[in-house]
């Protein structure tokens, strides 16, 4: 029989701490990518466990935590790693920002995309890359990449390392086997080093299906590394950690040697445990938390479709980010933004994303049906004024 976890249940963060909830009046935060939904008790009965152990020294992944970070990706994507394979990190991010060192020297250009999570553009910036961006283009409604773009960018820069989100944020596309291998394509080509931001990979909504780049990387591994974390997946972004996937011996050294030099390749015991019971215990709560997802992406659309007709919704593939296009609501992003804040509901401003993001905002629907409804309400108060002017 399946434990039902109960998503409908309104928690109060206030006062915890949590970056979502920093405003102390009763704005509903629809922003940074944390959901409101307790953790797998799985994952907490662990806590419990080690707390009741009651010692809290030095610890190293164990044989078994190794096994099922395997089984996961094995069993799921087909992806296979040997322990070897395997490195560990206090995130992903801090990664993004470790691989300008294993791949790049000061001064050499990086691509990303435009839009992208934003540290994608401040880690290159702030070690001293040249940043180079490609625009996604839009068709029908979701982004594609500009391949053209892309290798015209490429040459004309001389680009040393591209920096891939997949499944992307904030636009929630999940690139296709077809995409991917032209990119890499495009990358062999060129000799530019692929690293792939996946920590979405396990959001991935009905209908669709992840790769990870490793797996098609095979010739090129030497070129190729993969970041993910079971913090997103699991909604344990404060414990921290992630992982490295990378299959070439001598890139494993090299980037093992980066890490080595501020002593950034170990996690504390809550994140070791943590990971290791995500994957071996938490599947049950994850289906039934995408399961709530969808509910709350088809509601959402359906209440903007409704309500502010004139926001353009790209419909994700992946995750709980729905990307809107704001701009028959405001003609500044500042202003979009101060708005919603009247009116009591957050978002992120599209333009933290870069010059794509201009006019469009970013809503996060991982949160308990009653709060999203009172968001959405509360979006479509701020933009009344400009719905009863049209
Ligand atoms: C694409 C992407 N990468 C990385 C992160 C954060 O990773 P970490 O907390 O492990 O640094 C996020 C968080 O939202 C994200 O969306």
């Amino acid at each position: 029989m399946p434990v039902l976890h109960n998503f409908d249940e309104i928690i109060d963060r206030r006062g915890t701490g949590s970056l979502k909830w920093h405003y102390s009046d009763d704005t509903i935060p629809l922003w940074v990518a944390d959901m409101d939904f307790k953790a797998a008790k799985p994952i907490l009965n662990t806590i419990e466990r080690v707390v009741q152990h009651g010692v809290l020294g030095y610890t190293k992944p164990t044989e078994a935590l190794y096994q099922a970070i395997v089984d996961w990706h094995s069993s799921r994507y087909g992806l296979l790693l040997a322990k070897s394979n395997i490195l560990f990190s206090p995130g992903v991010v801090p990664s993004l920002a470790l691989m300008m060192n294993v791949f790049t020297e000061i001064g050499d250009a990086v691509l990303i995309n435009d839009p992208i999570y934003t540290p994608f553009m401040a880690k290159v910036e702030q070690n001293d890359r040249k940043l180079v961006t490609s625009a996604l283009k839009e068709v029908e409604g979701q982004y594609h990449l500009d391949l053209d773009d892309i290798e015209a960018k490429i040459v004309e820069h001389n680009v040393k390392l591209y920096l891939l989100c997949n499944p992307h944020n904030p636009g929630g596309r999940v690139w296709t086997r077809d995409e991917l291998e032209a990119l890499l394509l495009i990358c062999k080509k060129h000799d530019v080093a692929i690293v792939s931001d996946e920590i979405h990979q396990d959001l991935t909504l009905n209908g669709h299906t992840f790769i990870p780049f490793l797996t098609l990387a095979e010739g090129y591994e030497h070129k190729v590394v993969s970041l993910t974390s079971m913090t997103k997946t699991f909604n344990i972004a404060g414990i921290k950690g992630s992982m490295i996937f990378a299959k070439d011996e001598a890139l494993l050294k090299q980037i093992s040697q980066q890490q080595n030099l501020n002593d950034e390749y170990e996690l504390n015991l809550f994140a070791y445990t943590v990971m290791q019971s995500a994957y071996e215990e938490g599947e049950e709560w994850l289906e039934q938390a995408l399961a709530y997802i969808e509910k709350n992406i088809e509601l959402t659309l359906d209440f903007l479709a409704g309500h502010l007709p004139d926001i353009k919704v790209m419909r994700p593939e992946a995750s709980y980010l729905i990307w809107l296009d704001c701009s028959a609501y405001g003609q500044d992003d500042q202003m979009l933004y101060d708005k919603l804040r009247d009116a009591k509901v957050e978002l992120n401003a599209g333009i933290k994303y870069g010059d794509e993001g201009y006019l469009k905002m970013r809503l996060n629907v991982a949160c308990p049906e009653a709060l999203l409804r009172e968001g959405l309400n509360r979006i479509y108060t701020a933009f009344s004024d400009v719905v009863k002017d049209s």
